[in-house]
């Protein structure tokens, strides 16, 4: 994996695991990516400046009142350079400083001037990482759109087991990798629904679809990745998501048309991937039906909200509404048809065999074209959309 031309912060806190970070830079460093680091005054007492000076070929950076860098505003500089910062190890110290914004070194002064993404990766003592405080600064720092890795379980340095590793060199430079992402969706606010819907017929039983919501999910995180501020109204069963997402979780279509509807009310962008029921029973019955209550029982179903029509039909309607429609065959025809029929910007075409696989191919398809997205994945079939809504 080549990482030239990326320039990579690393702020280094006072753990027993410093030493392993030592081997993370020298990775970074061999990957082709400039490497600078912070060090606080306690990852000081471990391990010498020098050994990132030498692994890296850069000057380690300590003294938030230094005056020859301070002269240049040297710890917003160094926030402004990198294209992604990582903290490791990330002691329950930064973190707690981090989580409460206070900036009484360099590390923690960078840090509230920082706006490039932020990878945390924790090590500590399992207790220390399980206690409440620990737990609740992570998860304010996780809400705020910080990213985190491990910490991974097994023996700890105290001699202790559990939950508190650091993780490995390679997985933390593994999971770095996404940030690397440019900031292109900085600014803008998307609403995508995702997964399928749910349509009670009793208090027990659904009518429902094989949708995974794993492409909405995809969508999601990549945009909240590259910058975009994202609400994602999911379905049943829709995978775990972004921690900066803002999440609503629904269960029928007429559920999911209200919270889509205001939330894209504030929305620059909205993508329409949840499977949604076009049908819903006309008069689910309360309780749970027993086998003798079906004896020459009919079903009377009632059609659903059309979502994304409803949506492009809104006043304030976002600037763009993009659909997705799953068809069998003349997929870019009945694209076509459904891009004027419902008013949408964009029509993302695929074919029904994908629905619920990890399979992604289909067509992106306006009033003007009609071109072929060809991936390996789905995540590649994601970025390929969001690059195709970035070009149209
Ligand atoms: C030998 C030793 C090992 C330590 N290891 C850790 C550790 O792995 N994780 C941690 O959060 N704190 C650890 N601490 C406590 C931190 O050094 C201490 O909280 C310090 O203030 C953190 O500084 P920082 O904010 O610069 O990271 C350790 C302390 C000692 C003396």
């Amino acid at each position: 994996m080549s990482l030239s031309g990326k320039r990579i912060l690393i702020g280094i806190g006072g753990g027993i695991a410093v030493y392993r970070v030592a081997e993370l830079a020298r990775l970074l460093k061999k990957s082709g990516a400039q490497v600078r680091c912070v060090m606080t005054k306690s990852a000081r007492e471990f391990v010498s400046p020098l050994t990132f000076e030498a692994l890296t070929g850069e000057t380690v950076h300590t003294e938030l009142f230094d005056l020859t860098s301070e002269r240049e505003m040297g710890h917003i500089q160094l926030a402004r350079w990198a294209d992604a910062v990582i903290i490791a190890p990330a002691t329950a110290n930064l973190i707690a400083r981090f989580a409460h914004g206070i900036a009484d070194d360099l590390l923690s002064t960078i840090m509230q001037v920082c706006d490039k993404p932020v990878l945390l990766a924790p090590a500590m003592n399992s207790s220390m990482w399980d206690s409440a405080a620990t737990q609740h600064n992570i998860t304010t720092l996780e809400q705020r759109g910080l990213y985190v890795v491990g910490p991974e379980a097994g023996e700890l340095a105290c001699g202790e087991s559990g939950s508190g590793r650091l993780s490995e060199p390679r997985t933390i430079m593994a999971a770095m990798l996404p940030l690397l992402e440019i900031q292109d969706l900085k600014g803008q606010r998307w609403v995508i629904n995702a997964g399928p819907t749910a349509e009670a017929w009793d208090g027990v039983r659904l009518l429902t679809n094989r949708a995974s919501g794993k492409l909405g999910v995809l969508l999601a995180d990549l945009a909240v990745i590259r910058g975009a501020a994202v609400t994602l109204i999911a379905g049943p069963g829709t995978p775990a998501t972004h921690p900066a997402i803002q999440r609503i979780d629904v269960e029928s279509a007429a559920q999911m048309l209200t919270a889509c509807k205001s939330a894209a009310a504030e929305a620059d962008l909205f993508i329409a991937t949840a499977a949604v029921s076009d049908f819903r029973f006309e008069q689910p019955h309360q309780g749970k039906l027993k086998r003798n209550d079906t004896a020459g029982m009919s079903v009377k179903m009632v059609a659903n909200p059309d979502i994304v029509a409803e949506i492009a039909a809104m006043e304030h309607r976002p600037k763009r509404v993009i659909a997705f429609a799953a068809e069998a065959t003349d997929h870019i025809t009945h694209a076509r048809i459904k891009l004027a029929k419902k008013g949408v910007d964009a029509i993302v075409a695929n074919d029904i065999a994908n629905m619920g696989s990890d399979r992604a191919s289909g067509w992106w398809v306006t009033e003007t074209e009609a071109v072929a997205i060809n991936s390996d994945s789905k995540h590649d079939f994601a970025r390929s959309i969001i690059n195709h809504i970035l070009e149209s």
